[in-house]
């Protein structure tokens, strides 16, 4: 039974189906089995170039629209208050809906007043296309902006997080500032699938590894894990990690594998200066 999150009358399915990176020919092979096996939360972004695909595979799954909640993502270059709203539209479209569940800025972008980008978030939720508004890899000092300049909650931020990288700054503000936190690379671009660490946690429990990553991230308050595979197969795996639960031991050996230089993600120009915890 999937849980979910809940923030400011937001309920946030606890795994969500990642799309980056996925093109048409991936999209229309995956995203149906996703919806087919379980999966009720789809993350997607303007710049990932497959909202067309998302709203052609929710539709043709037969689901309501109110049973898949849908995350997608305003791309920087649409900050400016004249191409926002106009940018959201375009989603609209292409997801097949009218109204999206949880948009997101997708990076920082001090080019465009943060007023002006939060103004922007508000008013096209205001306007109903719209239900639950967040960010996106911004730091603390960023979200406590943000959200000091909200008139709506904002309801997530989301960011990287998984074993190697110590997430606990973040973490804590954004639990203090009443966000969700939305984990992305979970799988640390597969480097946590050799880790002994891991293996010996998900033989104990008979998992695999990517369930124990998935169930560690879960299992903390607040948090809500992306999972991306291109593997039919996988699917059902990764969604089955609402059955079993970890020990206070294991989830604090897992923890305990964070390193300091374990960042994946932080592309010049739009990544701001991280919160990493101190080495
Ligand atoms: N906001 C942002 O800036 C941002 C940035 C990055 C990502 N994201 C979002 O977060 C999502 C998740 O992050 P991610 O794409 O890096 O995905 P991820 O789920 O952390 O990792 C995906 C990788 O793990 C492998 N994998 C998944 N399940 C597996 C399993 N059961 N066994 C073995 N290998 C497995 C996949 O390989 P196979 O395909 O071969 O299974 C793939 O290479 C993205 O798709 C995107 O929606 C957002």
């Amino acid at each position: 039974m999937m849980k979910t999150v809940d923030r400011c009358g937001a309920r946030i399915p606890a795994l969500g189906y990642g799309t980056y990176g996925m093109g048409r020919a991936d999209m229309m092979r995956m995203l149906p089995a996703a919806l087919k096996v379980g999966f009720r939360h789809v993350d997607t972004a303007q710049v990932y170039r497959n909202e067309a695909e998302v709203g052609e595979c929710i539709e043709a799954s037969g689901l309501a629209r109110a049973e898949v909640f849908i995350t997608t993502k305003v791309w920087v270059a649409n900050y400016p208050d004249r191409q926002f709203a106009a940018s959201v539209d375009e989603s609209l479209k292409k997801l097949r809906t009218d109204y999206i569940d949880l948009l997101l800025l997708h990076w920082p972008n001090d080019t465009v007043p943060l007023s002006e980008q939060i103004g922007a978030l508000n008013a096209v939720a205001r306007a109903g296309k719209v239900r639950h508004i967040g960010v996106s890899n911004f730091n603390r000092a960023l979200m406590a902006q943000a959200t000091t300049l909200s008139d709506l909650p904002l309801v997530v931020n989301q960011f990287e997080y998984h074993p190697y990288l110590d997430q606990t700054l973040m973490l804590d503000a954004a639990r203090d500032a009443g966000l969700a936190v939305m984990a992305y690379c979970g799988m640390a671009v597969g480097r946590v699938l050799s880790d002994p660490v891991l293996a010996a946690i998900a033989a104990a429990q008979g998992r695999s590894i990517a369930q124990v990553v998935l169930r560690w991230l879960i299992q903390q308050d607040g948090v809500v894990a992306l999972s991306r595979t291109t593997h039919k197969a996988r699917l059902a795996e990764n969604l089955a990690v609402f059955d079993f639960e970890l020990g206070a031991p294991e989830m604090a050996a897992i923890h305990a594998l964070a390193q300091p230089g374990s960042r994946i993600v932080s592309p010049p120009g739009l990544a701001p200066v991280w919160d990493d915890a101190p080495a």
